[in-house]
């Protein structure tokens, strides 16, 4: 009945979590989810405001396929000043969150069997999205020590003569981890005459948890790395906005072209009165930000804390994003064998929500969300502590 395509990709498992949650929730018990992927702030006002004034001017109609030429500039100049990059109106194509961009760079850059390396552990859709495009995805596992980053060595073993992109996700959705410019000048020298291109996936771009940290694109290094180099963005994580659908990809601008006409044949233009909040966003006051930043840090620090309290816990540090990615792998035991079976565990006795690392490609893990209020934190961990303890009793 269905179509094959369809059945290569698996059912996430985070769905089977967060049903489950929800359906406790409507059943009246008290469960904490520590399982969001977006921000817990509210969208800022000014922004809400231009888009109430895009519907009252009647900016309800289709726009250009790629976005309003005002929206490219917005984004052209933002990408400018914070990745001291130029770019030109063809070279941008503005989509329904980053996850379209990633989704449209992939159906149009892939032949069948064509591969991707992704380094693991990776964002869940990476994998069904180079899937659902005729690709193989070629997993690169990394370890703790290596902050979970992808090194020189392992990446140049997982070239073959059919790699056609790799994807780098820095800061990491979900380990928090972030890429110097070390880092990427040891990848970037592997590549660099190759043809490969690097998908940099900087979602998370503004959200870092040590004010000492510089963040670092590749596409910085030269001239011939900036032109393999496709950005993937969003305003969804940075402004709050997960729900109004505005990221962008850019890069060559043939493939920009071929993106947007897949775009032109699928969903059309992303909604236009959100392309005039992004626009808001974009030129607007950037100073609540700080403020956003400076509270995920803190709820960083706390549960940094709070894991070197409990023996058998270990947590690499997060340098962004506002994910931790502990080590829970010490508790695995008869009733919790592995990474799906402890969320389940905790979620039944602790009643929090939370993601097990086999969904990222990790098993031995666990991603808990720290996109929630710090007392909400504090109270989903004692649960947690209690809950763990029964388990190794
Ligand atoms: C690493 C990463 N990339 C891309 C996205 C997609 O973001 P958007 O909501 O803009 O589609 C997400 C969202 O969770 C993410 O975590």
């Amino acid at each position: 009945m269905l179509a094959n395509r369809i059945k290569l990709i698996p059912p996430s498992p985070t769905l089977t979590i967060n049903a489950k949650a929800k359906a406790m929730r409507a059943a009246g018990e008290d469960v904490i989810s520590l399982a969001a992927g977006e921000p817990d702030f509210d969208t800022p006002e000014h922004v809400k405001e231009a888009a109430i004034k895009a519907i009252r001017e009647g900016f309800n109609k289709y726009t250009a396929v790629g976005g309003i030429p005002e929206l490219k500039e917005a984004i052209i100049s933002f990408v400018q000043k914070e990745y001291n990059l130029k770019y030109s109106q063809e070279e941008v194509l503005v989509c329904c969150g980053g996850k379209q961009a990633l989704y449209n760079l992939f159906q149009v850059i892939l032949n069948p069997g064509d591969e991707v390396i992704i380094p693991a552990p990776y964002w869940v859709s990476y994998p069904p999205m180079v899937l659902l495009a005729g690709g193989k995805p070629v997993i690169v596992q990394t370890s703790e020590e290596n902050g979970f980053k992808v090194t020189p060595e392992s990446l140049e073993k997982a070239i073959t003569p059919w790699t056609k992109a790799i994807i780098l996700n820095s800061p990491s959705n979900p380990t928090g981890s972030v890429y110097t410019k070390e880092d990427l000048e040891g990848i970037g020298a592997i590549l660099k005459d190759k043809n490969i291109w690097i998908v940099s996936d900087d979602v998370y771009h503004k959200i870092l948890l040590k004010p000492e940290l510089k963040w670092n694109c590749i596409a910085n290094l030269d001239e011939e790395i900036k032109r393999k180099t496709f950005i993937v963005n969003a305003l969804s994580k940075t402004y709050s906005l997960t729900g109004w659908r505005i990221g962008y990809l850019i890069g060559n601008k043939d493939v920009i072209k071929a993106a947007t006409k897949l775009q032109s044949q699928s969903t059309s233009n992303p909604n236009s009165i959100a392309q005039r909040g992004a626009l808001a966003a974009l030129t607007g006051p950037q100073d609540f930000l700080e403020q956003w930043v400076a509270a995920f840090r803190k709820r960083a620090t706390y549960l940094m804390d709070f894991f070197k309290k409990i023996p058998g816990i270990r947590c690499f540090e997060p340098e962004g994003a506002f994910y931790a990615f502990p080590n829970v792998s010490s508790f695995f035991n008869l009733k919790a064998s592995d990474s799906v079976k402890l969320s389940e565990y905790l979620l039944e006795e602790a009643k929090v929500a939370v993601v097990p690392g086999i969904a990222f490609g990790k098993e031995g893990f666990i991603r808990i969300s720290f996109a929630t209020s710090l007392e909400t934190i504090k109270k989903a961990c004692e649960r947690i502590k209690i809950a763990l303890e029964r388990l190794s009793r």
